[in-house]
């Protein structure tokens, strides 16, 4: 029997802190006009302190569950799309898997620059399709203003924090993601990168005196690359799904600058209201934006039972991906009855407990076969 990947969740989470052109007007030599006429950015999300891409990773998760009233310990894989992980390692989706209790559940990292939650959602469907699981959270989190360099207005004007979910689940409903197209030219590696903290310039006093830790942009090249990208993988991937362009009823871009998504727009004769926009308020959250402009996208009803979505990404690798997706949950979702709600929190809970004697367990071992070794070694 044919099995299809739907989105059957979704879920985001920004930080409560805003940060306004004005404001950055203040730190740097820019203006709101400046920022406004050239990306649309107006404003963006900052992340507390105590915040990081698993912190945010997990609230907008929790919201997909809620969403799909999932249970944690049911899925089979968590795949967290981002370019800022917590850690090198472990991966972020582990952290993730442990606060959400997600027993049975593979997780990794997922890296492919502000592409990552497109190439992710291609990968978790293929999963789905493919026999292998059921049910795939897909994530996409950032925190870039940990790797921004606050006085570089050529870069900071742009970015922005926050965290955008799905559940991808097994259905014999046809529908759901029907093509993925995912594209990548390393020979523009250089264009967009972090030069530092990887084995080519391992993190040391001098990489972070010359400001290696930060994101270095060629923006024009960058500006080039996605214009000419957008446009040619919403189409590949419209080819590969035998949809036609007309039938679009959504255009889910990465939110990156508004210039570039009119251009591809017009380039694919797609009028406004087909075109999905919140980088005003956002900023470039790479790779979370897709999944962030997705559940505005619900919340605003933009979406329904049936129709037509592309979401498409691009960036550093460089690389590009677009996925069209036909929706198959009707909406509104009807509200979770309240005890769901509390028995959740509960497993939350129960998780962050369950993780502690787990913590607790092995340090307890390691210290009672320590002090055997000594003692038959002393003996
Ligand atoms: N405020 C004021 N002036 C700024 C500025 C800022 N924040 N940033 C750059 N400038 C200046 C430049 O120094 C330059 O001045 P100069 O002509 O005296 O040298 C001038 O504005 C024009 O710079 P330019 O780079 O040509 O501007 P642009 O129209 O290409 O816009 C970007 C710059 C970065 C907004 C645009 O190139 C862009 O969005 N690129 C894609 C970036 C992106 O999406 N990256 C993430 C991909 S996932």
């Amino acid at each position: 029997m044919a099995r299809y990947a739907q989105i059957v969740g979704w879920g985001m989470y920004v930080p409560s802190e805003i940060l306004t052109n004005d404001d950055l007007a203040s730190v740097v030599d820019t203006s709101d006009d400046w920022i406004r006429a050239r990306t649309g950015i107006v404003e963006r999300r900052i992340a507390a302190p105590k915040e990081t891409t698993a912190t945010m990773a997990i609230r907008a998760a929790q919201a997909a569950l809620r969403v799909a009233n999932a249970n944690p310990t049911r899925l089979d894989l968590i795949i967290v799309a981002t370019a800022t992980p917590d850690y090198p390692f472990p991966a972020t989706a582990c952290l993730v898997q442990d606060a959400l209790g997600a027993t049975k559940a593979g997780a990794f990292d997922l890296s492919a620059g502000c592409t990552s939650f497109v190439y992710a959602l291609a990968v978790g469907s293929q999963m789905i399709i493919s026999g292998a699981y059921d049910q795939v959270l897909v994530i996409g989190a950032e925190t870039l203003s940990r790797i921004v360099n606050w006085t570089d207005r050529n870069t900071c004007v742009l970015f922005g924090d926050g965290a955008g979910a799905v559940l991808l689940q097994a259905s014999a409903v046809p529908g759901g993601v029907l093509s993925a197209v995912l594209g990548a030219d390393g020979s523009g590696g250089d264009l967009l990168m972090l030069p530092a903290g990887g084995s080519r310039h391992p993190a040391s006093a001098e990489t972070v005196a010359q400001g290696l830790h930060y994101v270095q942009m060629n923006g024009r090249e960058i500006f080039r690359f996605a214009t000419r990208v957008t446009a040619r993988a919403t189409r590949q991937a419209l080819d590969e799904a035998d949809v036609n362009l007309e039938d679009i009823s959504l255009f889910i871009s990465h939110q990156a600058n508004g210039r570039i998504i009119q251009s591809a727009a017009k380039s694919l004769k797609l009028p406004p209201e087909k075109v999905f926009v919140n980088l005003d308020r956002y900023g470039n959250t790479s790779s979370a934006s897709v999944p962030i402009a997705l559940c505005e996208a619900i919340e605003q009803d933009r979406v329904k039972r049936d129709d037509h979505l592309v979401m498409v990404g691009f960036g550093a690798g460089l690389t590009w991906a677009a996925v069209v997706v036909k929706w198959g949950v009707p909406l509104p979702v009807p509200r979770p009855p309240r005890w769901t709600v509390v028995w959740r929190r509960a497993r939350y809970r129960w998780a962050a407990v369950r993780s502690y004697l787990h913590r607790l367990g092995r340090r307890i071992l390691s210290a009672l076969i320590g002090l055997f070794v000594r003692n038959n070694g002393s003996g």
